[in-house]
């Protein structure tokens, strides 16, 4: 397919696409029956947790976030692609999975409480997956499918972590980065949990929440004082396929890749200061 395909001529995808949805105020009555029609029949289906070998995560630990003030985590948010080579700890996995779709709600039946990322309608589209790619020891690199309720993850494809690990290098546009990193995470849209409320624009939401997710992370790894950036170049196809995920009404978006900065120290021993290493 070429990368601007054209269903009407002189129109790109992305024009007829836009055009197509969007809104205008002889819309809203419509908008707004079709959303309380969909509230009243129970929202988007739950999500299920995905099944699998259950991994254990430590409990999120958002108090490791508080030592950097917003505005630092801003400030030092930037978009490194050269990690260290170790293993994140799981407590920072943990965190950083949180940070991007966990819960924040006191309600903890998943269906309606609130989580760290505004979602249209409180529709929760996107599914967050990991990888470990260099794991802690022991630990089966993944990928794993993260339960924001339980705040627990499942193993999703149960091969050997050598063939786990070789599938997804060779899924990635950008295998050294992957193979040197700690954590990526890749957010899939469930598009029908936005979309059979909001039809056509609610695509356009689970874009925008995928965005809202990894900027969560961006800054929280900034304020872990990990390196992260974010990968739009993904083979979708080939992700899917190892994701378990048919392509089309579930489907990678996005991912962000994390890791320890060039510099720093196994866990443990010693620490980093303004890129030396104190384990050296
Ligand atoms: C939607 C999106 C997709 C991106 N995809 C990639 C990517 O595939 N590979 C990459 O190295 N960086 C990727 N980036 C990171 C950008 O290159 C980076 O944000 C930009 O150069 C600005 O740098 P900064 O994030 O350090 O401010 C992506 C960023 C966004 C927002």
């Amino acid at each position: 397919m070429p990368l601007e395909p054209c269903v009407i001529p002189d129109h790109p995808l992305w024009e007829v696409f836009h055009e197509s949805s969007k809104w205008k105020p002889s819309d809203w009555a419509e908008v707004s029956r079709r959303a309380a029609a969909h509230s009243r029949a129970g929202g988007p289906a739950p999500a299920r947790p995905r099944r699998g070998p259950p991994m254990a995560l430590p409990a999120p630990a958002p108090g490791a976030l508080l030592g950097v003030g917003l505005a630092a985590a801003l400030r030092r948010r930037r978009s490194a692609r050269e990690f260290a080579g170790l293993p994140l700890d799981l407590e920072d996995a943990g965190t950083l999975l949180w940070a991007a779709a966990g819960m924040i709600g006191a309600d903890g039946s998943g269906l309606h409480a609130r989580r760290t990322v505004p979602s249209a309608g409180a529709c929760y589209p996107i599914d967050a997956y990991f990888w470990l790619p260099i794991p802690p020891g022991g630990v089966h690199p993944g990928p794993y499918h993260y339960d924001p309720i339980a705040h627990g993850a499942a193993l999703v494809a149960l091969g050997s972590p050598e063939s786990n690990m070789s599938d997804l290098v060779t899924a990635s546009a950008f295998p050294a980065l992957i193979e040197q990193a700690g954590l990526l995470i890749v957010l899939a849209g469930v598009f029908s949990r936005t979309t059979e409320r909001y039809g056509a624009r609610g695509y356009r939401f689970v874009l925008l929440e995928a965005g809202h997710a990894a900027q969560n992370i961006y800054l929280a790894a900034a304020a872990l004082d990990l390196a992260a950036v974010a990968l739009g170049g993904l083979d979708d196809a080939m992700l899917d396929a190892l994701l378990g995920l048919d392509g089309t009404r579930a489907s990678v978006l996005y991912a962000v890749a994390v890791g320890r900065n060039p510099g720093d120290c196994p866990a443990g021993q010693g620490g980093r200061v303004d890129g030396y290493c104190g384990c050296d």
